[in-house]
């Protein structure tokens, strides 16, 4: 099967022949290169995230040199294997899961955020670790990784819309709001009156405020534990950014969706009652996925009317009717290793983001494997990420250049580490798969 960069591209072509194509893309404008779109005015680019609202200081990237944007594929390939090549141990390279298959073939760990963070450890002699995914996992991987180490973000606008949705303002505020109407003694068995979670999709500063409060992070395949351990310590949890993920956990682990009210940031006590919040167990932020928004009951009953027998799997970050009508859900490496121990000729419909789904489609010709969402949407903040970036840093580097560093304040990175930690220490990370 082809990449889902190419597959636009065919679309596009039959598009513009004025044949109607087999599938369709959520824009046509995702077949134009990413530095398309790396204007002063900040977008998240085409695709699922579009009507999403970018915040006004999101960081930007400039038009990188016309030599890597007019270079074939075919140069920039032979052009990063070189640079990859004489840069040898210097420099460890990263690929998330849902990145484009022309840049994830470079990568010498592929994993979800949880592994990516452990594999930012593990080589502490690279003076470069280069991240091909999200602002927000190159952050925790300069967190993570030696103060001489640099954490290099081939494309500065690769940011995560869920992310952006929290920030350190409005979660302080609620914060402040929620200290009022619960007070901050614990109880008589020593638990405090609210625990901070955050997702590992969210700034390091507010990695670093729950740190600071006895919080904690958590990613898709550890958030079960990691509440277990809020509890253990906290009478309830505030959890940001991601709403699904959060109500999804608890509710798996027993939880009733009434006592989990949602926090809308723009409105007092976010909406609620201060009797509701007296009732809460876990508060939920109002953050979303624009990309596992999209996924519905109704795509689950066209698979299962059109593969009797199908087993659909899907991230915890999609909605909660969604989670409960499919048969299984969890993080892209649980997806990832149910596919692998699968019998052969096993058939998925499999509700996450497109280039892995298209990825596992090709590594396992045994089965079939297809994405419940008939439409091609990438997220399209990781497809920012493309050869030429990749090219131009890595190159620079060569040259004795650091681009697009991502360096977090160490008045940040310490509190954040404490959280991260405690993740760490309650479920270990897993190892990444080695690339190619
Ligand atoms: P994972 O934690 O499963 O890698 O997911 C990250 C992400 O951004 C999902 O949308
Ligand atoms: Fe963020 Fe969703 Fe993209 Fe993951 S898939 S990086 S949560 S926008």
């Amino acid at each position: 099967m082809s990449s889902v960069n190419s597959t636009i591209e065919l679309i596009q072509i039959q598009e513009n022949r004025g044949e109607t194509p087999g599938p369709t893309t959520c824009s046509s404008r995702l077949v134009s290169p990413p530095w398309t779109f790396d204007t002063q005015t900040p977008e998240y680019g085409p695709g699922a995230s579009m009507e999403d609202f970018i915040p006004s200081d999101a960081p930007r990237q400039g038009q990188i040199p016309k030599e890597y944007r007019n270079a074939s594929a075919e140069e920039l390939d032979l052009r990063i294997r070189a640079a990859k090549h004489a840069l040898g141990e210097r420099v460890v390279i990263l690929g998330h899961f849902y990145q484009r298959d022309e840049v994830v073939k470079y990568a010498d760990f592929v994993g979800d955020s949880f592994q990516l963070a452990r594999a930012a450890t593990s080589r502490p002699a690279a003076e470069a670790i280069v991240f091909c995914g999200v602002h927000f996992m190159a952050e925790t991987a300069d967190m993570l990784s030696g103060p001489k180490q640099s954490v290099i973000l081939p494309n500065l606008a690769a940011g995560c819309s869920m992310a952006d949705m929290a920030d350190i303002d409005s979660v302080s505020e609620c914060w402040e709001q929620l200290e009022e109407v619960y007070g901050t003694a614990p109880d008589a068995s020593g638990r405090v009156p609210v625990i901070p979670v955050t997702y590992m999709n969210s700034s390091a500063a507010l990695k670093a405020f729950c740190g600071e409060r006895g919080g904690i992070v958590c990613t898709s395949s550890n958030a079960a534990a990691v509440l277990k351990w809020a509890f253990e310590r906290g009478q309830r949890v505030l959890f940001f950014p991601d709403q699904h993920l959060g109500r999804n956990t608890a509710k798996a682990m027993g939880i009733s969706v009434d006592k989990m009210p949602m926090w809308d940031p723009r409105k007092q006590l976010g909406g609620n009652t201060s009797e509701a919040l007296a009732e809460a167990q876990v508060i939920l932020w109002h953050g979303f996925c624009s990309v596992h928004k999209r996924f519905s009951v109704e795509q689950i009953d066209a698979a299962r009317a059109q593969y009797p027998g199908v087993r659909v799997i899907v991230h915890p970050e999609c909605p909660m009717e969604v989670v409960d009508a499919a048969d299984e859900s969890g993080s892209t490496d649980y997806i990832a290793k149910a596919v692998a121990a699968a019998p052969a000729g096993t058939t998925f419909a499999i509700g996450t983001e497109i280039n892995m789904v298209q990825r596992l489609a090709s590594q396992y010709p045994q089965h079939t494997i297809f994405c419940l969402d008939p439409v091609i949407c990438p997220c399209s903040t990781m497809y920012r990420i493309h050869p030429a970036y990749l090219a131009w840093v890595l190159e620079s580097f060569e040259r004795g250049e650091v681009l697009n560093r991502i360096a977090v304040p160490s008045a940040i990175t310490v509190p954040a580490r404490v959280a991260l930690q405690r993740m760490l220490d309650v479920v270990p990370a897993p190892v990444a798969r080695v690339g190619q």
